[in-house]
């Protein structure tokens, strides 16, 4: 990979070892996937701040890193962590937890990243415009920021995104080469039942696995934004795919060429199946109904919250999670107060990253990316059943009397 002098230098620890190990981790990475040389970022989203996914040794690493006068160039956002700081004892996490969470918190806040801890930085503000290049780790964010908004990221590690902040550049490869955003497989979107609003995290997920890592092209459905964040994080999730088109919707589906592509169609049966296959749990064993993965919209809030004013609790012996970032929560306290009657909002944590298993064993969710964390990949040991915002919510609350 070709270097500036000005980055050799960094490379040669000029400017001491915290830039140094930092660059060391960009060029192998650029070494690895054929990068000519470093592209500038204008921002990073960094992840690996829960306790529970980096532990002792996480801690380690960037307390260490802290210490050598780490600090970001760019501005940077965190990725939420293993607690909310106010409901932490509730939601089961132990003492220990708590301060190892803090003392993560207190080194990222010492390299200058800012204290939001959110897997939705775009829907506070802090989103990259059409073109510009950027560093994110979670999957969620990146795909969103790669098909929602037209920016350019490839789906980095929690470290080399920090690497990244640090310097302030990211290796040129993939998703950063305009060779690598063309649509490679076209997706026929074919339902009946559900023409009018889709379920998305399902279609995402028969997406995601059907791909891979190939771009698609998605014809057949017109997603909000909203819809986008969840279908997204659904299609990262079950695939590997970090940048996909929606006919119509996204900014850089105009400027696909189709022709003599591979294409896929899905059905109603498809996701009919789909659907059954989320759930190995029943609604009546549920302990636990989360949601907000990815963290809630303020829309998205408001609309659960209309949902429950004039409800009433049911069902005490189920939990009831819905988290956000703090910025989305602090914009709505009144709704805030309609959810608080019924559980909680819970900011800078989600149900997959904290240590849910200490208190709950079945969750009931809406997001097929929870899914796949809780069950697949065995974050939280959980059995869950999936359903619709509505139907969960209805299963801890009814209409007030009278
Ligand atoms: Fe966000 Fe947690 Fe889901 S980080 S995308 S809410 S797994």
């Amino acid at each position: 990979m070709h270097l500036t002098h000005a980055e050799e230098r960094i490379l040669q620890g000029e400017k001491g070892p915290a830039q140094q190990r930092a660059m060391e981790m960009l060029v192998a990475l650029g070494d690895l996937f054929g990068a000519e040389g470093l592209i500038p970022i204008t921002s990073a989203h960094v992840s690996g701040v829960s306790y529970k996914t980096i532990r002792e040794g996480g801690l380690r690493w960037l307390k260490d890193l802290a210490r050598e006068g780490a600090v970001v160039s760019v501005p940077s956002t965190l990725n939420p962590c293993g607690r909310d700081p106010n409901h932490w004892e509730e939601m089961g996490v132990d003492l220990h937890f708590h301060e190892r969470q803090s003392e993560i918190l207190r080194a990222y806040a010492k390299m200058g990243l800012e204290m939001l801890c959110t897997c939705t930085p775009f829907l506070i503000g802090r989103s990259p415009d059409f073109g510009d290049h950027v560093a994110s780790a979670e999957s969620a964010n990146c795909i969103f920021l790669n098909s929602g908004i037209g920016a350019r990221t490839n789906r980095e590690g929690g470290p080399s995104a920090l690497a990244a902040a640090i310097i302030g550049k990211t290796a040129n490869y993939g998703l950063h080469l305009d060779e690598n955003r063309k649509a490679q497989v076209v997706v026929e979107v074919k339902l009946e039942k559900e023409r009018k609003h889709p379920d998305f995290p399902v279609v995402g997920t028969i997406i995601g696995e059907a791909v891979e890592t190939k771009v698609p092209y998605i014809r057949g459905v017109s997603p909000s934004d909203d819809d986008l964040k969840n279908f997204g994080a659904a299609m990262a999730a079950w695939g590997s795919l970090s940048l996909f088109h929606v006919d119509g919707v996204t900014p850089e589906a105009a400027d696909q060429d189709l022709a003599g592509l591979e294409r896929i169609t899905i059905t109603d049966k498809d996701v009919e199946a789909r659907r059954r296959e989320l759930s190995d749990a029943r609604l009546d064993e549920v302990d636990l109904i989360a949601f907000g993965c990815p963290h809630l919209s303020v829309e998205e809030l408001i609309d659960m919250a209309t949902f429950l004013e004039g409800r009433e609790r049911i069902r005490p012996g189920v939990d009831l999670w819905l988290s956000t970032s703090r910025v989305v929560a602090q914009s709505l306290r009144k709704e805030v107060q309609v959810i608080e009657r019924f559980g909680h909002v819970l900011v800078d944590t989600c149900q997959v990253v904290t240590p849910v298993e200490n208190k709950h064993k079945v969750t009931g969710l809406n997001s097929a990316k929870a899914a796949f964390y809780m069950v697949k990949e065995g974050f939280g040991s959980q059995r869950v059943f999936y359903g619709s915002t509505e139907e969960l919510l209805s299963w801890v609350s009814r209409p007030k009397a009278g």
